[in-house]
């Protein structure tokens, strides 16, 4: 889950390079590293443990030449402390040439390293990655050409890799190879760019390509050229990014996070956007993969996703079963792939990730495919894997995420959810086999419409949120409670704080309380209870005002989110923050907002790094 970038062209390739590990920072932030070929011909390195600042700083104090080709790498540690040596790029051969960068894991390493030693090689480095780089300089000194050994090399390795070499002999060209791991292409005018995702150089040009499994560019200033690792060649095709640059900047916000809970509203728009026209009606023209025949046929559908994204699927399922009567298993992609699932070609597999490169979720699909199952996905990012693996995807329009707490994909991936619903009991009445009537169906449309600007209300209101978390600033813990489409909310509003302040904080389904958790609830206890809707017809609001009585009636600090117009609930609880009237189902979109800015103002008065949480890496792309 390390980020990579690669640039050939006349640009000073030390600013597109420093530009582009910027903006996939997020990817891993333990160390950083560049190498460029100067116009002498020599390789010139530079790399340090932590943040990219460190590296800028070392580059300040030992500047570079100006160069036209170069790589650059943001690690997250996999083999190998997070050190200034085990940093990226590795060199390799004996009088270190050959420069690589490497993200993923080469699971025979041992077995290579061992042959390197025999040789007598020398290890400058505890990584995997640096037995690819002394390789290939081995393999480079026997053939002559930097392509032909890199093929030979990568064919050798196992595991997930995307990786990314320079050779001081063959200074025009660089080289990279994907299996497993994520890479992308951006075709500029004279000038040509490598990625870990379009982010790396969306400021530089909107022409991308994205890289198939087991392939290997030859990327020069004015060509590139892709092979499989068998050497064919092949002509992927080109899209269009259709990410704003300058998106991915903070554009004066104090931190991505809060920047990207602020852009919910236009994520939310963006995302129903052509797709739910003004009448209400659902027209999903990316579903062309999936026939009406494929939906009529459907009897199951297992969505599966990691962390946040299973909480949006959490909410879909509620939304998928009520409209459309299909039954809805929601699954954490892990815990699916390895238990030995009942997958048949009339289940729907829907997979759910913001970045469409995180690891378990990708082998979950393929697992799926490999069984005969359709593959849906719900996905953030225009050329990742896992669009490119699915029989039909449905992007969210959120944008890039930055921050490595999820908030905007979270709520454009909830709203997919919900257009998903509408879809396919569109589809199911299609068949033949309508769900519910269509005046219905037509009328939560248009209550889908009014949501983004609902958001925007939820946004201006969120003063008593972020004043309660500076005020929490010392709590110890922090418990959440939701029922129904609740409950996702509940988990996902302790996930935040979890992640971003790094407390002890847990959701629970507020029925399940008196089964066990009330237990936990001593004098002062925060507890924040996300209320269903009075106007709720399953009437879950009484059942969550007395959930609200127990918990209160032995000590805890009741903080509720609830609707407004909700006067019930303020005879409860000690704070309620309200937001806008909706649809019950739509609800989560606007609930969870409350929770991410409580979350944010909590970690920032911890003097916490809200962007880039310890520990984590926004994209896993290992198992
Ligand atoms: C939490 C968070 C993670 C991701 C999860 C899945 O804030 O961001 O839990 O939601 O790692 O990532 P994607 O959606 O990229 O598959």
């Amino acid at each position: 889950m390390c980020g990579i970038v690669g640039y050939v062209g006349p640009k000073s390739t030390l600013e597109v390079l420093l530009g582009g590990l910027r903006r996939l920072e997020y990817r891993g932030y333990d160390s950083a590293g560049v190498s460029v070929i100067a116009p002498g011909g020599h390789l010139e390195t530079r790399k340090k443990a932590g943040k990219l600042d460190n590296l800028i700083a070392e580059i300040q104090a030992n500047p570079l030449e100006q160069a036209h080709i170069g790589i650059g790498h943001t690690r997250w540690a996999t083999h190998g402390a997070p050190t200034d040596g085990n940093a990226h790029p590795h060199l390799g051969g004996p009088e270190s040439k050959l420069s690589l960068i490497h993200n993923g894991i080469i699971e025979n390493f041992a077995e290579l390293k061992a042959e390197l030693l025999a040789e007598g090689t020398r290890f400058a480095s505890q990584t995997d990655s640096e037995v690819a780089a002394h390789l290939i300089a081995r393999e480079f000194a026997k053939v002559g050409d930097l392509p032909t050994a890199f093929a030979k090399v990568v064919n050798r390795l196992h595991g997930a890799f995307t990786i990314l070499v320079i050779h001081e002999e063959q200074p025009d060209v660089v080289l990279a190879a994907r299996r497993n791991a994520p890479l992308v292409i951006g075709l500029g005018d004279g000038e040509n760019f490598l990625g870990s995702d379009v982010a790396a150089f969306v400021e530089h040009t909107k022409r991308a390509i994205s890289v198939g499994q087991d392939e290997i560019v030859i990327l020069r200033a004015d060509s590139v050229e892709v092979r499989t690792f068998n050497g064919e060649v092949v002509h992927p095709d080109e899209f269009t990014v259709d990410w704003d640059a300058s998106a991915a900047s903070k554009g004066g916000w104090s931190s991505f996070m809060a920047k990207e809970i602020a852009d919910q509203p236009q994520a939310v728009a963006d995302t129903l956007m052509g797709r739910l026209e003004s009448d209400g009606s659902v027209k999903l023209d990316e579903m062309d993969g999936l026939s009406i025949a494929d939906i009529g046929a459907i009897d199951r559908i297992v969505m599966v996703a990691c962390g946040t994204a299973s909480y949006a699927c959490d909410v879909a399922k509620y939304a998928i079963e009520k409209f459309a009567r299909i039954p809805v298993q929601v699954e954490l992609s892990h815990e699916f792939r390895y238990r030995d699932p009942i997958v048949t070609p009339n289940t729907l597999i829907v997979a759910v990730s913001q970045s469409g490169e995180t690891m378990d979720t990708l082998m979950a699909t393929r697992f799926a495919k490999e069984q005969g199952a359709k593959v849906l996905s719900i996905c953030n990012t225009q050329g990742a894997t896992l669009a490119r693996e699915s029989d039909a995807v449905i992007y969210t329009h959120a944008g890039p995420e930055v921050a490595v707490a999820s908030t905007k994909a979270l709520t454009a991936q909830i709203t997919a959810g919900m257009l998903l619903a509408l879809w396919l009991a569109n589809g199911r009445a299609a068949a033949g086999r309508a769900t519910i009537p269509a005046a219905e169906l037509q009328r939560l449309g248009l209550e889908l419409l009014k949501v983004p600007a609902k958001v925007s209300e939820v946004l201006d209101g969120l003063d008593l949120a972020r004043k309660l978390g500076k005020d929490m600033a010392n709590a110890k813990s922090v418990l959440f409670l939701g029922r129904n489409v609740g409950f996702p909310i509940a988990m996902e509003g302790a996930l935040k704080l979890k992640e971003l302040a790094y407390i002890h904080a847990e959701g629970f389904a507020a029925g399940e309380l008196k089964h066990g958790p009330i237990a936990l609830i001593e004098e002062g206890q925060p507890v924040i209870v996300i209320v269903p809707s009075l106007r709720d017809e399953e009437s879950l609001h009484p059942k969550v005002i007395s959930n609200i009585q127990e918990i209160k009636a032995r000590g805890a600090r009741v903080i509720a989110v609830a609707e407004e117009g909700d006067h019930q609930v303020a005879d409860y609880a000690e704070h309620v923050i309200f937001v806008p009237q909706t649809e019950n189902i739509f609800s989560p979109i606007l609930t969870v907002i409350p929770l991410q800015a409580f979350a944010l103002e909590l970690s920032t008065a911890k003097g916490l790094d809200v962007d880039q949480p310890r520990n984590l890496a926004k994209s896993v792309t290992v198992e």
